[in-house]
């Protein structure tokens, strides 16, 4: 073999992220599945339901609130006291006696929430008073004193995060949740600090990340972001210029990973497409590791990782019904479909009972 040839990589190759070292660039994306308990607390269920998703290279986990304020759905967990943290604890050691490295997803859904979740049925928090579509309520406007206590929450939630054994965490910064509302000038239309310029909307987030990292080291935070995701009734004048700029604090950062959603979520195409803007060019404005998100198949994660349009690349809907995936992609075996029914709470069955090979 002629060594000056460079090795070809693939989604079986190892990687260094940040602080962790990876057996695979098959990672399982977080995901919404709604069977915490009635208290936000992890069940042995959930337990479960990772460790046998051990084999990806990287598990991040669903989003998981900083705060009772910051769940907007029936069961989902929190990681917000300490009966959750001692739960958390459990999944961590399964996780990694199996070989496997989790993530957790710091998570707070702003204005995405409604009475009937929120304590003492108040109103959900946004950057401003500016409803979602659907079954959502008109959120309160946060004060500026209030923006700096839900950024104590996030710092101690990646205290307890560190506590319950995870080796790092993701910044939910997209799909329209109270960070990405404060991003886009959808749902921001403060006059304050936090509002009106890239710099003003990028501020919440930045803060966050900063008591974030001072927790837990840059080499162990990643970041999602989703542009173009109009999920939530989001949307911005100028999504290419704000998300450049946001990449580019995000670089001398050195973050583990930047996590792209590169289109449009719950939507069978994916429209990337639908927009001159592709997310995906952000990777070139980015000096750091990317992770690719949204559709792939095991032929096109190969063939980005190959090219070096992305380090790694998360995957979905095909980890709920396939929790061997990478034994299935190294064996081109055929993959399990996934039951939408069964998607969003419920018991064992769609959660922990798809089949593994052999
Ligand atoms: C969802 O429940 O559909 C959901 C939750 C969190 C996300 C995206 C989608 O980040």
């Amino acid at each position: 073999m002629n060594p000056s040839l460079p090795i070809e990589k693939d989604l079986f190759s190892p990687l260094q992220l940040g602080a962790t070292q990876l057996k695979n660039r098959i990672v399982m994306a977080p995901l919404t599945r709604c069977r915490a308990d009635d208290n936000n607390v992890p069940t042995d269920m959930n337990r479960v339901y990772y460790q046998q998703r051990a084999t990806a290279g990287l598990i991040i986990t669903e989003g998981t609130q900083i705060s009772p304020q910051g769940a907007g759905y029936p069961n989902t967990p929190g990681i917000y006291n300490q009966q959750q943290v001692n739960a958390w604890r459990q999944i961590t050691d399964s996780v990694h006696a199996q070989g496997g490295h989790i993530f957790l997803q710091l998570w707070h859904v702003g204005r995405v929430s409604y009475p009937g979740i929120q304590p003492n049925d108040e109103p959900s928090l946004a950057p401003s008073a500016i409803k979602a579509d659907g079954a959502y309520v008109q959120p309160r406007a946060l004060e500026n004193s209030e923006i700096s206590d839900i950024i104590d929450e996030y710092k101690h939630a990646a205290e307890n995060a560190l506590a319950a054994g995870f080796d790092g965490v993701e910044v939910h910064a997209a799909n329209g949740y109270l960070i990405d509302q404060f991003l886009r000038d959808g749902s921001n239309k403060r006059t304050d600090l936090y509002g009106g310029s890239y710099a003003n909307r990028s501020r919440f987030l930045l803060k966050v990340l900063q008591v974030v990292t001072a927790v837990w080291g840059s080499d162990r935070v990643g970041i999602r972001l989703s542009p173009i995701n109009k999920f939530n009734s989001m949307s911005d004048s100028n999504p290419e210029a704000l998300f450049s700029y946001v990449v580019e604090q995000l670089t001398p950062l050195k973050l583990a990973y930047l996590h792209m959603v590169e289109g449009q979520i719950h939507d069978e195409n994916f429209a990337e497409s639908s927009s001159t803007f592709k997310p995906s060019s952000l990777r070139d404005l980015y000096q750091g590791t990317y992770m690719a998100n949204l559709g792939y198949s095991k032929e096109s994660a190969n063939h980005a990782i190959k090219t070096g349009t992305a380090e790694l690349v998360s995957f979905g809907d095909l980890f709920i019904s396939n929790p061997d995936l990478p034994e299935r992609f190294l064996h081109n075996t055929a993959l399990n479909t996934t039951d939408l029914e069964t998607r969003y709470g419920g018991t064992e069955k769609g959660y922990i009972d798809y089949p593994l090979l052999g």
